[in-house]
């Protein structure tokens, strides 16, 4: 019987991880800039603290999160996001102890949702994303924002798009809330019975509802923008001033809710708005969230972070036809021909990796021709010779394959012109 992956995962094969290791890279050494440090958490967590965390009226919580019992009884959950894991690390390990304030962290590692499955939307599906914890400036919103879209920048899209909102304070919400309740009651029989459903636990969620995106009560629904009080618009201005000076263009969406609960002030989202690159256009969201660490039994710690995903990014790099800078070939190949020249191969190919270059010999008793092809498929740069006459002569007939200009190289010299000639650092 032949197996499948499961629905909605999908196996990244040579070739193409490649491109994923750049794009890892570049933000690493981005956020690395910015003064973020990694952190690693499991990839399960107990179930509780996604309820807790993420909300328990939120479409993750009711409907995508894989849940089992393991064999203690426990309740756990694979982790859909990656905020909770890091604020329940926070607070577990009293970072909020440490004297490096704000703590700039970020991540990177599978998410995993039971989502309908399409094109840009996975299952198991690998979120970067990076959490600051511990201040409530303006100034660090606009850095969360710039920060990724400086990753996007860095690789060379050029087509996306950030769109922002607040949500304000507490205050705020509670107005907008019962704004939004008086709204939808009236004709709330008419959204799907999710939506009437959520009238009662979470209006705000309504908003974010996929199925009644395009009911006319959605679009007249009162914007959360008019209710901010005084504190939560002022806040909103000076976010806006920041990414102002910081050159970033963005706009503002009123609507721009997320699907998550923890979020007040700051909410944002970064689109693609390349051609053809369809319904999963929103590249990373992101926001801000004064009440998580308390919900989660840490102190009362502000903190504002961002996900996007490397699936949905690597899609808005085709879409823009922009080729990743990677670097696919071996440096040399080394082809040898006859026994002893074999055992000569051996040797000299370890040698050559030890000095750090990228080579590669023949395992299956090829033929020279076969051998050159075997070079040249694998993006060679250099090809090294080595047959009875070479031996003899205790040197290798090398050919530059894009020039295809031809020398021989004595054998103990070989390491010394490679590097010379790839330009790389003994
Ligand atoms: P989220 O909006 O649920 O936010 O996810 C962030 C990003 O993950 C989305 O913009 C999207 O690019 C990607 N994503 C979500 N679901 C899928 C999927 N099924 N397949 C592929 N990509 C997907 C969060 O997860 C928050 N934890 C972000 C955050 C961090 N807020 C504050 N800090």
């Amino acid at each position: 019987m032949a197996f499948q992956i499961p629905r909605g995962t999908q196996d990244v094969l040579p070739g193409d991880t490649e491109k994923w290791q750049y794009v890892e890279c570049v933000a690493r050494s981005l956020c690395s800039r910015y003064g973020y440090r990694e952190i690693r958490t499991p990839i399960f967590e107990h179930t509780e603290l996604f309820l807790r965390g993420v909300g328990d009226t939120t479409d993750i919580v009711q409907k995508e999160m894989y849940t089992f019992e393991d064999k203690g009884g426990r309740a756990l959950t694979l982790r859909p996001e990656g905020t909770a894991p890091v604020v329940r690390a926070f607070v577990e390990h009293k970072l909020y102890g440490s004297p490096n304030q704000p703590l700039k962290l970020y991540y990177s590692g599978p998410m995993f949702r039971y989502e309908r499955p399409e094109a840009g939307r996975f299952r198991q599906f690998v979120q970067f994303g990076v959490e600051a914890l511990g201040s409530s400036d303006p100034a660090i919103d606009a850095e969360v924002m710039a920060l990724a879209m400086h990753i996007y920048e860095a690789l060379g899209l050029q087509r996306v798009r950030l769109v922002i909102n607040s949500l304000g304070d507490l205050d705020s919400r509670r107005a907008h809330r019962e704004a939004l309740v008086r709204h939808f009651s009236s004709r709330i029989h008419e959204l799907c019975s999710d939506c009437q459903m959520r009238l009662r636990t979470n209006p705000l969620r309504i908003l974010d509802c996929k199925k009644d995106r395009d009911h006319e009560l959605m679009a007249t629904a009162p914007s959360i923008l008019d209710y901010l009080n005084d504190e939560s618009r002022a806040y909103f201005e000076k976010v806006k001033q920041y990414l102002t000076a910081l050159g970033i263009p963005f706009v503002i969406d009123a609507r721009l809710v997320r699907g998550l609960d923890y979020y007040n002030h700051t909410t944002f989202e970064i689109m693609s708005e390349a051609e053809g690159f369809g319904a999963a256009a929103t590249l990373c969201g992101g926001g801000r969230y004064n009440g998580l660490v308390q919900e989660i039994g840490g102190p009362e710690t502000p903190g504002i972070g961002f996900a996007l995903s490397i699936e949905r990014l690597l899609a808005a790099l085709d879409a823009e036809g922009v080729e990743l800078p990677v670097d696919k070939g071996l440096d040399c190949y080394v082809v040898a021909v006859g026994e002893r020249a074999k055992d000569e191969a051996v040797r000299l190919v370890y040698a050559l990796r030890r000095a750090g270059l990228r080579v590669d010999q023949d395992y299956l008793d090829r033929k020279l021709k076969a051998q050159l092809k075997a070079a040249d498929r694998l993006g060679a740069s250099f090809v090294a010779i080595i047959g009875d006459e070479e031996l003899e002569r205790q040197e290798a007939a090398v050919k530059h394959m894009a020039s295809g200009e031809q020398m021989n190289v004595p054998l103990g010299e070989l390491t010394r012109f490679l590097l010379e000639r790839i330009g790389k650092e003994e």
